[in-house]
This record gives C-alpha cells, sequence and structure tokens, in this order.
C-alpha cells in the first residue's frame, strides 16, 4: 500500500484532530503518502482530497472541531454515490481508507467495503461513546467534562433559588453522557434513551427522603427529541407544584472545546492502530481499546451490536445522589 485516505464524518467530536495528526504522522512514518478528504462522504464523491504533510497537522491536537470538516452525507447512502466515491479514490490511486465517526460513518463504509472490496478502517469519534467495539470513542470524555462544568455552575445558582434543574444533555440512542455526568455532578437523576422514565417515577424519586428540598439536579439525555427535557420539567412540575423548575439544554456546546487528554491520547493510539492495522492487510474493522488494549472489531459488529450503559452505574446515582432517606 503506498497511499491512504482519511476522513471525518457525522457529527465531530473533540479529539478527531488529535486523531487525524495521528493517521497522517503515522502514515508518512511508513512512507505511505495520505491525502486529506474533506466533508466526509460528500467531500469523497467530489474528489476534495489534498496530499498532506507532517506541518498540514502541526498544532491542531488541541482544537475542537476538524480541519477536514465533517457533513452527514445523504447521497453516500446511494449505490451510485459510492461508485462515484469508488471511482474518486482509484483514479487518485489510493489503496486505502480511513473514516473516523460513528455509526452512519461506520454503515457507510461497510456499504462501501461490501460493494468495491476497498480496504476500509474505522476509528470511532463521537461524543455518545454508543460505539461497540471500543470502551470508549473520541470526544466522549471531553463532553463529559464539559457537561460537568455546566452542571457544577448550575448547582451554584440552583442552590442560591432553592430550585429543580433539568439539565439536557446528549446522547441519542445510549445515556453515556448522562450518567457519568450525573454522578460526577451528583445529579439525583439520570433520565436516559435506554430506559424511558415517566414523570411519576421522576416525583417518586424526588419524594424519596421527604419531599424535594433545597435544589435538585436532574439529567436527562435527548434521546431523538432534543428540547424533550422541557416536557419533563413541566409534566413533573405539574405534579409538584412547589418546585421551582427551570431547564438548561447544553447542545452543542458539548460538541466543542479543546480534547482532554484522555481524549487525545485515544485518538493518537486509535490513529496509530489504524494505520498500522490497513498495511497489516486489517479491512471491514473498526479499530478499538477494549479494556486497555488495542483491538478490532468488525464493521458489522460496532454497527449492530449494543453497548449498554452498566446497570451498577445507574443504581449507584440512586444510592449515592438519590435521596434515599433524611
Ligand atoms: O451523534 C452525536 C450527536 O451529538 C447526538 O448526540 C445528537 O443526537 C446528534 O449528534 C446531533 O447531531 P447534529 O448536530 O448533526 O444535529
Amino acid at each position: 500500500m503506498k497511499k491512504l485516505a482519511v476522513l471525518t464524518s457525522g457529527g465531530d467530536s473533540p479529539g478527531m484532530n488529535a486523531a487525524i495528526r495521528a493517521v497522517v504522522r503515522t502514515a508518512l512514518h511508513y512512507d505511505i503518502e495520505v491525502y486529506g478528504v474533506l466533508r466526509g462522504y460528500d467531500g469523497l464523491m467530489n474528489g476534495k482530497m489534498f496530499k498532506m504533510d507532517r506541518r498540514s497537522v502541526s498544532n491542531i491536537i488541541q482544537k475542537g472541531g476538524t480541519i477536514l470538516k465533517t457533513a452527514r452525507s445523504m447521497d453516500f447512502k446511494t449505490i451510485e454515490g459510492r461508485m462515484k466515491a469508488a471511482k474518486q479514490l482509484r483514479d487518485a490511486g489510493i489503496e486505502g481508507l480511513i473514516t473516523i465517526g460513528g455509526n452512519g460513518t461506520f454503515t457507510g463504509a461497510q456499504l462501501f467495503y461490501q460493494e468495491h472490496g476497498f480496504p476500509v478502517i474505522g476509528i470511532p469519534g463521537t461524543i455518545d461513546n454508543d460505539i461497540f467495539g471500543s470502551d470508549y470513542t473520541i470526544g466522549y470524555d471531553t463532553a463529559v467534562n464539559t457537561v460537568l462544568d455546566a452542571i457544577d455552575k448550575i448547582r451554584d445558582t440552583a442552590d442560591a433559588h432553592e430550585r429543580v434543574f433539568f439539565v439536557e444533555v446528549m446522547g441519542r440512542d445510549t445515556g453515556y453522557i448522562a450518567v457519568q455526568s450525573a454522578i460526577a455532578g451528583g445529579a439525583e437523576v439520570a433520565v436516559i434513551p435506554e430506559k424511558d422514565m415517566t414523570a411519576e417515577e421522576i416525583v417518586a424519586k424526588l419524594n424519596q427522603g421527604g419531599g424535594p428540598r433545597g435544589s435538585h439536579v436532574i439529567v436527562v439525555a435527548e434521546g431523538h427529541r432534543p428540547g424533550r427535557a422541557v416536557d419533563i420539567a413541566r409534566d413533573v412540575g405539574k405534579q409538584l407544584p412547589q418546585i421551582d423548575t427551570k431547564v438548561s439544554i447544553l447542545g452543542h456546546i458539548q460538541r466543542g472545546g479543546s480534547p482532554t487528554a484522555a481524549d487525545r491520547i485515544l485518538a493518537t493510539i486509535l490513529g496509530v492502530g489504524a494505520v498500522e492495522g490497513i498495511l497489516k492487510g486489517k479491512t471491514d474493522v473498526m479499530v478499538g481499546v477494549v479494556n486497555g488494549e488495542l483491538s478490532y472489531a468488525s464493521l458489522k459488529d460496532a454497527i449492530t451490536k449494543e453497548k449498554p450503559v452498566k446497570k451498577e452505574l445507574i443504581r449507584m446515582i440512586d444510592i449515592v445522589n438519590g435521596r434515599i432517606s433524611v
């Protein structure tokens, strides 16, 4: 293999730049030419690629976003779109593709491999941490710390006014961000997509120990419906008219910012692992870190297998943060 391409696709996540940097420098270390593809699969179909060198990834390890830009491509979901992309890569003499992204990115990559036999390796980059085959995904740790910083600040004002705050965080299919930030932020309840929780159940939790007193923080994962914390807060408020409810939707703040050390290190490990993997002939796989060890899962497993949030962590929120008794 003499030429590789790298792209970022889907929702961006802090640490994607660190991964691009690791891919580029590892490829150059092995005397492989490396091309950056702009705007994910859209750029790939339109041949938007440029040759990268060591300097093109200088001074980006600390930056959020992605220097390659990203997109959620509709055209790559079509057979014709993927054919166009394969032609672009072959015309440019590129022999392997590294895709950094989440579930949608890997679904496209897997189809691309099946239809064109083109060597492809995925690197998990999403703040949601919802990918099987890696204990952590790039950007997740940064997002949790961003949420934690917000919760700490919200607590100050919640305490001052003795209010109940519903803090909405990202997490489309899984409650990783919600659970982790609830534990670290001392939130009484985490409402996650995996387990629907009714207003009655939240009220029951708030009523434990003699009813809500002082300030409370409830973390709500947005799931597939951003803004759902507003509905939940309204329904809880109706049943507990004595409390003053407020909602804070953190939104895309969670996707930006300088990546934490953990995310930069993970991105570097996975970037090196992706290039070394593809050079050893691995394809149709995603590189990950499981129990501290580099590993490769099939793209099929990465997109179809579940990686549920540990029930033990949810139980701990109840024990340590919930109002069991006073
Ligand atoms: O997949 C990551 C994620 O941040 C989800 O948590 C969220 O539902 C979605 O992306 C939002 O995507 P977009 O910014 O493209 O609307």
